[in-house]
């Protein structure tokens, strides 16, 4: 009897403390049952317009989750009293958040104070991918979204130098195993870094080494080329994979080829525990995908908050 009561305890101690907002993917069904609809018609336009914009939704999203759970917190504009995440150095090359003003304000005409600005970030964030020739998944939706937003929390994003035990903390303290780490990792296959990023890499890297030995020559001149010394143009820089455009998991191959962009891409391919997993996703595209997908829900599912708001207009709380 008593072995039956502390049972019980330890499952009631658990489920408290594992709860979290139930995730629907039929959530909108009855209250707007054209939200993904609308959301993919404002991505789509706006991708015409402008082809950076899947791969700045798809790092915002990641950017989005990571501090704070997957609340919008990164929408927030800062105030007279507060600097929000928005304006943390990280995010300052974030843009295209007009793409979910847009499709905040049409949601708020279809079906008002229903869908969060949460959700609408996480559903963006797959057709972008989906767009760009990449896998489809459903999404959970139901995501509150947050009142705090801190641009000094940007500080614990995983930075380009990271090194891989660096990456596999960081991605641990969301929830996120090594296999994620680097499926996840896959998103480099879209977009643009700036010289910043990486250009330590090329020249003094260290006492022993100009350049970074893991690197390609060739590809480490071509990026010297892009990234003079002194560099004046601050726009510079270099596309993440040779098919920025388009999702494939070609970004994987350059990294067998020392032609990853960040010394955290390539450090994927030169540690024992992440190596394997490259050289799987560099050979077989659609585990790559199925992976990336099942990641991509898994970290849409991290801190999402049950006491938040829908806020009316994402920049702001209500
Ligand atoms: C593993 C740790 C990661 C690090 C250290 C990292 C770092 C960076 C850096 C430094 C940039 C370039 C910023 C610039 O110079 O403009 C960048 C770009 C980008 N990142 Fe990551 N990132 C990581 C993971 C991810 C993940 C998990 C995703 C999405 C699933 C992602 C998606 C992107 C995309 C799409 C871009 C290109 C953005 C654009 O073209 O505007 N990154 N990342």
């Amino acid at each position: 009897m008593a072995l039956k009561l502390f049972s019980v305890m330890i499952f009631l101690v658990l489920n408290v403390s594992f709860s979290k907002a139930a995730l629907d993917v039929h959530y909108y069904d009855r209250t707007c049952p054209n939200a993904e609809k609308i959301i993919l018609e404002a991505v789509r336009n706006a991708s015409m317009h402008d082809p950076k914009v899947s791969a700045r939704i798809l790092r915002m999203f990641f950017h989005d989750c990571f501090i704070r759970g997957c609340d919008a917190s990164i929408l927030l504009d800062s105030t007279p009293q507060n600097q929000a995440e928005k304006d943390g150095p990280p995010n300052i090359s974030v843009r295209a958040f007009y793409v979910i003003d847009d499709a905040k304000a049409k949601l708020e005409q279809a079906c008002p104070r229903t869908v969060s600005c949460a959700d609408i970030i996480t559903i963006a964030a797959r057709d972008v991918v989906t767009m760009s020739g990449g896998p489809f998944w459903n999404v959970l939706k139901g995501r509150k979204d947050g009142r705090i937003s801190r641009a000094s929390e940007t500080i614990t994003l995983p930075a380009p130098t990271f090194n891989v035990s660096q990456l596999i903390q960081s991605f641990g303290k969301r929830g996120l195993g090594v296999k994620d780490l680097v499926a996840l990792s896959g998103g480099h296959t879209l977009g643009f870094s700036h010289c910043s990023s990486f250009q330590a890499r090329l020249r003094n890297f260290s006492s022993v080494h100009d350049i970074d030995p893991r690197m390609n020559i060739e590809f480490a001149q071509t990026l010297r080329q892009k990234c003079p010394k002194p560099n004046k143009d601050r726009n510079a820089g270099q596309f993440l994979d040779s098919t920025a455009s388009t999702f494939d998991n070609n970004y994987f191959k350059q990294l067998l080829a020392g032609k990853g962009v960040f010394g955290s891409d390539q450090a994927l391919f030169n540690d024992y525990r992440t190596k394997w997993i490259v050289e799987s996703f560099a050979r077989d595209q659609s585990s790559f995908f199925r992976e990336f997908a099942a990641s991509m829900v898994k970290l849409g599912n991290f801190g999402v908050i049950e006491n938040g708001e829908v806020r009316l207009n994402c920049g702001v709380v209500n």
